[in-house]
């Protein structure tokens, strides 16, 4: 049952139909909200009724739960209308007028000055390093948005218990970030509410914050109507009022000396929208890795979450580093062309090595597997040898263009999340009968843990795997092993279930009711990091990635057939190996959409103008036939198996390795220098036509 599937609530409740009323203009006072006649039944709720705080939980205390008398978007929520029959409810909402008093919104993230978050780090003499180069690169790089596109839109349910609690339901991917900000928003105790993922029909990050604005949307209406509320997204509301991928400016200037970078200095933009959200970490993550996968001596990089009063942005799959390494990876190709090098040949001599030093003064404490897994994807499609024959001039109507990139994806939270803000528990339950069930916090969005958590354990206790079963969790059945993002469920609380299933083992008495715990340690060999200082190992390791983009760009119509797309991908131990190759081929494809035909962007009042999928278009797998991944496995000795994190890794490499592609089949950098994604064939005829004029 997703969400939007129950007839009643699971006792036999009528649930009445919630739809936000949200604002229309992107910057303004609300000076009143004039309401039509509520039939009897209908009832309009708003901040006055939130009985806690108007804050959804997030990072920063920001984002409202309903308008405070200000709006700051287009489509933020100033109240909800809610009833029984829908369609009335969507009358009532048509019939509703908003009196604004519109102020100068700002909508363009270069003319933004209003920083969330900014953040400063480094290593090395970058201004001595630029000082003494051969040749200074300064090149700027912008990407735009990307949404989430999960087939089930955002959805949730509040129902009202008998013994007084609030009982929250619905489409999400962190119970207890929703259990938070639903106690916070009732205020409650924590004893107050309890939250259950219903079944997820994708999240990819988009589920990861807006899951809890609805909840205490949902929650706060419950408990003035004293009887269960739904409110699920139509698709429209969907595309253009929910979080998306932070569209970036990269500035970076790049200093060579002898044929080798040494030294970048980086400043990175996110338009972090309206509010302040997951911008925090999301910069974060897109900042350590603004110099790629390489050893570069001198270091800097400024990181600053731009406020713009456009949709708030959040996390999807690669959350902020699919932006800097773009960026990175473009650049580097830039340079290598303009030294007259092979532009494969100039990333691999500045790979990273185990023991080298991370951006963030850390280190690869594990095997960079990058060179082999060069060699690797050569073996699948003839990299090296298309991509220098396709160097050359080409003429005619089809021409061709092999890109390349190599990329990590850091394991599990960055900096001292782990350690310090989720500090995950996890437990099994033995019953009588001699099964066993999962308790943790992590729930399946499609990524498969249901399976993978269950072999775990039933691999370490060797009993068959249906004896062990795993439900979407409850938050008043199980612990908080945090929430299902940064590609860490399977690594760390795999890890902790395997530990569990271990002691369980060990203990186990036929017949008995048995419960065994784990907690999160942070692995010894880690440097501690410090957020202050921006200091120290950001991950415990690293997942790799290196992917070939084969095109042929049609110069009559500018679009851009992919002939094939390769990538090998170590994301360590395949705890199951369809699973982790459909999670590789599925973010691949992800990022190949980000690369090309994902354009979306708002009008000159702020509203997104692609609210359907057939203004957004997403690649299915008919547009890339052949796609092609490969795993390395370099094991991970604090995963379980070796295992690290996988969910976000295939998306990362995609948008370099196909803009590099276009390029090369227009002429490299000598006719046709690129810095934008996604690409698409418009902009492909926009390049051809600046050679006729
Ligand atoms: Mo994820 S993009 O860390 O929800």
């Amino acid at each position: 049952m997703y969400v939007a599937d129950y007839k009643t609530t699971a006792d036999g409740r009528e649930i009445l139909c919630g739809r936000l009323l949200h604002s229309s203009v992107a910057k303004a006072e609300v000076k009143a909200v004039r309401l039509p006649e509520l039939p009897d039944g209908y009832l309009y709720v708003d901040a006055s009724d939130i009985p806690g705080d108007n804050n959804v939980n997030i990072v920063l205390d920001d984002t409202p739960v309903f308008c405070r008398g200000n709006v700051e978007y287009i489509g933020e929520p100033i109240g909800m209308i809610v009833g029984p029959d829908e369609k009335v409810v969507d009358r009532l909402l048509k019939e509703t007028v908003v009196e604004y008093e519109e102020l100068e919104p700002v909508l363009d993230i270069r003319k933004g000055d209003e920083y969330f978050f900014s953040y400063e780090f480094g290593h090395g003499d970058v201004e001595k390093a630029i000082a003494e180069a051969d040749k200074v690169y300064e090149e700027e790089f912008e990407t735009g948005y990307q949404d989430q596109a999960y087939l089930e839109p955002q959805g949730m349910m509040a129902e009202p218990e008998a013994d007084g609690r609030m009982f929250v339901h619905g489409s999400l991917q962190c119970a207890y970030y929703v259990h938070g900000a639903v106690a916070r928003a009732l205020g409650t105790g924590p004893d107050g509410v309890h939250i259950l993922q219903d079944v997820t029909g994708g999240g990819f990050g988009g589920k990861e914050d807006f899951p809890s604005n609805i909840g205490c949307q949902v929650a706060v209406a419950a408990k003035k109507a004293g009887k269960p509320v739904r409110c699920v997204f139509g698709r429209r509301e969907d595309l253009e009022f929910t979080p998306k991928r932070h569209p970036a400016l990269c500035k970076y200037k790049v200093a060579v000396k002898d044929g080798r970078v040494t030294a970048v200095d980086a400043d990175v933009r996110f338009n972090a929208g309206a509010y302040s959200t997951l911008s925090a970490v999301v910069l974060q993550r897109g900042i350590i890795a603004a110099p790629g996968v390489y050893d570069i001596p001198n270091v800097h990089v400024t990181g600053k979450a731009v406020k713009t009063n456009t949709n708030p942005c959040g996390a999807y799959r690669g959350f902020g580093a699919p932006q800097t390494f773009f960026a990175m990876e473009m650049m580097m190709s830039h340079i290598a062309q303009d030294l007259g090098e092979d532009t494969i040949e100039f990333k691999e001599k500045h790979f990273v090595r185990k023991g080298d030093t991370t951006s963030t003064n850390g280190k690869y404490h594990f095997p960079v597997p990058l060179p082999a897994m060069v060699d690797e994807i050569d073996a699948l499609c003839e990299l090296r040898k298309k991509h220098m024959e396709y160097a050359k001039p080409q003429s005619g109507r089809y021409r061709r263009g092999m890109g390349f990139s190599a990329v990590f994806h850091g394991a599990g939270f960055t900096g001292s999340g782990e350690r310090d803000l989720i500090k995950a528990t996890a437990k099994l339950r033995k019953y009588p009968d001699g099964t066993v069930e999962v308790l943790a916090s992590n729930g399946d969005i499609g990524q498969g843990v249901r399976t993978t958590f269950p072999k775990i354990v039933a691999h370490e206790l060797n009993i068959p795997l249906d004896k062990v079963y795993y439900n979407h969790p409850d938050t008043a059945r199980v612990p908080d092993s945090g929430p299902t993002v940064a590609s860490r469920s399977l690594m760390i609380v795999g890890e902790l279930l395997r530990r569990a299933a271990i002691k369980l083992r060990d203990i186990w008495v036929e017949g008995e009711e048995q419960e065994v715990e784990e907690h999160y340690k942070e692995p010894d060999f880690m440097i501690p990091f410090y957020l202050d200082r921006f200091e120290g190992d950001a991950y415990p390791t690293y997942a790799w990635a290196t992917n070939a983009v084969e095109v042929e760009v049609d110069t009559y119509t500018g679009v851009a057939k992919i002939l094939g797309a390769y990538g090998s991908f170590d994301v360590g131990t395949p705890v199951d190996y369809n699973i982790v190759v459909g999670q590789m081929e599925g973010g691949f494809l992800q990022g190949l959409g980000y690369a090309s035909i994902e354009k979306m962007n708002y009008d000159n009042k702020g509203r997104i103008r692609n609210n359907s999928y057939t203004d957004y278009l997403i690649p299915t797998s008919m547009d890339v036939p052949n796609l092609k991944a490969v795993m390395h496995v370099e094991e991970y000795p604090d995963g379980p198996y070796g295992a690290k994190g996988a969910g976000e890794l295939p998306l990362v490499g995609a948008a370099p390795a196909y803009v590099e592609a276009i390029e090369q089949a227009l002429g490299g950098v000598a006719a046709h220098q690129l810095h934008f994604a996604p690409f698409n064939a418009e902009d492909v005829i926009a390049e051809l036509s600046k050679e006729v004029q």
